[in-house]
C-alpha cells in the first residue's frame, strides 16, 4: 500500500517536527498536522516562521520549506481524519495527577479521547500509529476502542516511538540511530508495518529501521529513556561524592567514559535531569512493574527518580548554607530556565524545583533565559509543593538582559547549559553584583579558574573547589 495522505493529531514538541520532516523527506505526502489548541495552529501558521510556537534549531527553515506544499497545520481534526490513510497520534501523556496511578501511571485521557474520534469519523481502512510514550500494552486499548467503537472499519496499529531529544531534533529526525516499528505479524499488520517502513526508507537506511512486536516496541521506548535517565543519576550519585572526597566529576566521567563498554554520552553531571520524558516514563515503568507484583524491579527503577530529587534538593541547600544559612531577601539571578540548552520547553526542569525550595527560603529570584518569558516562570511554578505561586509572585521577575538580571545579585546559579552564557563578560556582572559574589555552577559550563580569579566564590557540582 503506498501512502499518500497522513495526519498527526497533536502539534507539539514531536508531532510538530516530526510531521515537518516527513513533509520534507517525501513531498508527495500530504502531510496534516491537526490540534485542538486554537492559539497553537495559529502560531505554526504564522507567516513569520521564526514565530511557530516550538523553538528547535533549523525547525523553522523545514517548516518555510515544506507548509502550504504539503505540509498543513489546521484545527479540523474530523476533516483531517477522514482524509488520512495513516494517522499519528501525538498527544500529551502526562502522569496522572488524581486516582488510581496518581504520580506514577501515564494519564490516557487523550489517547482514548483520540481513538474515540477515530472510532467515530474513520469511513474506510486506517493505520493508526502511536507516537507518543506510552505504557506497553496501550496499543492493545486502542485496538478495542476502535475495533468496538467504528463503522465497522478495518484499523492496524503500530507503535512508533519517537527517539528524538529536544534541542537537536532536526538532526535526530534527519540521522535518527534507528526507526522502530512495531505491530502485529498478521498478513495485514504486517501490510502496515511495510507502509510505514517505506515512509522512513526515503531517507532512512533500511537496516536501521527495526521491525519488532507491538510490545517490545512500546517497551523499548520506556527502556530507553530509562537507561539514559540512570547515566544522569548515576553519575550524580557520583557528583556527591567528588564533592566530598576532593575528586573532580568532569576527571571520573572523561575517565570511565573512554572505556568503550561504557562510552562517553550522558555522564554530564547537572543539577538534575528534566524534560518532559525521563520523570514520567520512569514512573510509568515503576507503575507497570508494579502492577505485575514486581517490586523489586519498580524499586530498582524508582531510584533512578528519587536521587535526581536528591541531586535537586541539595543543589538549593548548597545555595542556602553558601549564603550563610540565609537567603531571605537576598537576590539570586538564575541563568538558564529551560530543562536543556537550544529548547524553550520547561517541563520538569529542575529549575522550577530549585526556585520552589528558595522561594520558600524567602529569597528573591531573578531569571533570565534566551527563550523562555516570565508567564511560562510563573505557570511552572503554579503546579509547586512547597509555595503558592501568588503568595511569591511579588520574588520572582525575568529579565530580556542578562546583565540586568545580575546586577545587585548575590549570588548566581547557572540552571540551564546555553552556550551564549560562557561568552558573558564575567568581569561586568561581577562588578554589578554584591559582594561577596557567588556562582553555582549546576551543569559544569564555566571555567572555574578564571571565574575565581576575577573574585567570585565558585562552585560547581561535582567538585570541591
Ligand atoms: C529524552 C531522550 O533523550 C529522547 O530519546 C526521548 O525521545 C525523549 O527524552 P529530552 O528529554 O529531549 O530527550 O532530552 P535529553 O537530552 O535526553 O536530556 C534530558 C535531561 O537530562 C535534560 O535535563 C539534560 O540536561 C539532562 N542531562 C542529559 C544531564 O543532566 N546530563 C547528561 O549527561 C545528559
Ligand atoms: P509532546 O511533547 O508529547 O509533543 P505536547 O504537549 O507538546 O506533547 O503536545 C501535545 C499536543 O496534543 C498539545 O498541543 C495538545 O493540545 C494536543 N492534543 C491533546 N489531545 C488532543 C486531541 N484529542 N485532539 C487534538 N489535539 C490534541
Amino acid at each position: 500500500m503506498k501512502i499518500t495522505s497522513i495526519c498527526c493529531i497533536g502539534a507539539g514538541y514531536v508531532g510538530g517536527p516530526t510531521m515537518a520532516i516527513i513533509a520534507q523527506k517525501c513531498p508527495d505526502i500530504k502531510v496534516t498536522v491537526v490540534d485542538l489548541n486554537i492559539e497553537r495552529i495559529a502560531a505554526w501558521n504564522d507567516p513569520d516562521v521564526n514565530n511557530i510556537p516550538i523553538y528547535e534549531p533549523g525547525l523553522s527553515d523545514l517548516v518555510a520549506e515544506a507548509r502550504g506544499r504539503n505540509l498543513f497545520f489546521s484545527t479540523e481534526v474530523d476533516k483531517a481524519i477522514d482524509e488520512s490513510q495513516m494517522i499519528f497520534i501525538s498527544v500529551n501523556t502526562p502522569t496522572k495527577t488524581y486516582g488510581l496511578g496518581k504520580g506514577m501511571a501515564a494519564d490516557l485521557k487523550y489517547i482514548e479521547l483520540c481513538a474515540r474520534q477515530i472510532a467515530s469519523v474513520a469511513k474506510d481502512n486506517k493505520i493508526v500509529v502511536e507516537k507518543s510514550t506510552l505504557p506497553v500494552r496501550t496499543a492493545e486499548a486502542i485496538k478495542n476502542i476502535l475495533d468496538n467503537t467504528g463503522n465497522g472499519v478495518q484499523f492496524q496499529i503500530l507503535s512508533n516511538p519517537e527517539f528524538l531529544a529536544e534541542g537537536t531534533a532536526v538532526q535526530d529526525l534527519q540521522n535518527p540511530d534507528r526507526v522502530l516499528i512495531g505491530g502485529n505479524n498478521s498478513p495485514e499488520g504486517m501490510e502496515a508495518i511495510n507502509a510505514l517502513v517505506e515512509i522512513y526508507a526515503n531517507w532512512v537506511a533500511k537496516e536501521n529501521i527495526l521491525t519488532t512486536n507491538l510490545w517490545s516496541s512500546e517497551l523499548s521506548k520506556l527502556t530507553a529513556n530509562a537507561f539514559l535517565a540512570q547515566r544522569v543519576s548515576s553519575i550524580n550519585a557520583m557528583s556527591e561524592l567528588c564533592e566530598k572526597t576532593g575528586a573532580d566529576v568532569n576527571e571520573v566521567a572523561k575517565a570511565i567514559g573512554m572505556d568503550s563498554r561504557i562510552g562517553s554520552k550522558f555522564l554530564k553531571a547537572s543539577v538534575g535531569f528534566g524534560g518532559s520524558c525521563f520523570q514520567k516514563d520512569i514512573l510509568n515503568l515503576v507503575y507497570i512493574a508494579k502492577s505485575y507484583g514486581l517490586n523489586e524491579v519498580a524499586d530498582y527503577w524508582e531510584q533512578v527518580v528519587i536521587m535526581n530529587d536528591h541531586q535537586k534538593r541539595r543543589f538549593a541547600n548548597n545555595i542556602v548554607q553558601t549564603l550563610y544559612n540565609t537567603v531571605a531577601d537576598k537576590k539570586i539571578t538564575f541563568l538558564g530556565w529551560a530543562f536543556k540548552k537550544d529548547t524553550n520547553d520547561t517541563r520538569e526542569s529542575a529549575a522550577i524545583n530549585v526556585a520552589d525550595y528558595l522561594l520558600f527560603e524567602q529569597a528573591n529570584i531573578a531569571v533570565f533565559d534566551p527563550k523562555v518569558r516570565k508567564k511560562q516562570i510563573i505557570a511552572d511554578l503554579s503546579y509547586l509543593n512547597e509555595i503558592d505561586v501568588n503568595d511569591f509572585k511579588k520574588n520572582i521577575d525575568a529579565f530580556e538582559d542578562p546583565y540586568e538580571a545580575c546586577k545587585n545579585a548575590h549570588a548566581i546559579a547557572i540552571m540551564t547549559e546555553w552556550d551564549e552564557f560562557k561568552s558573558y563578560d564575567w568581569k561586568r556582572i561581577y562588578d554589578a553584583m554584591q559582594k561577596p559574589a557567588f556562582i553555582f555552577d549546576g551543569r559544569n559550563i564555566l571555567d572555574a579558574e578564571k571565574i575565581k580569579a576575577i573574585g567570585f566564590i565558585f562552585s560547581a557540582v561535582g567538585s570541591s573547589n
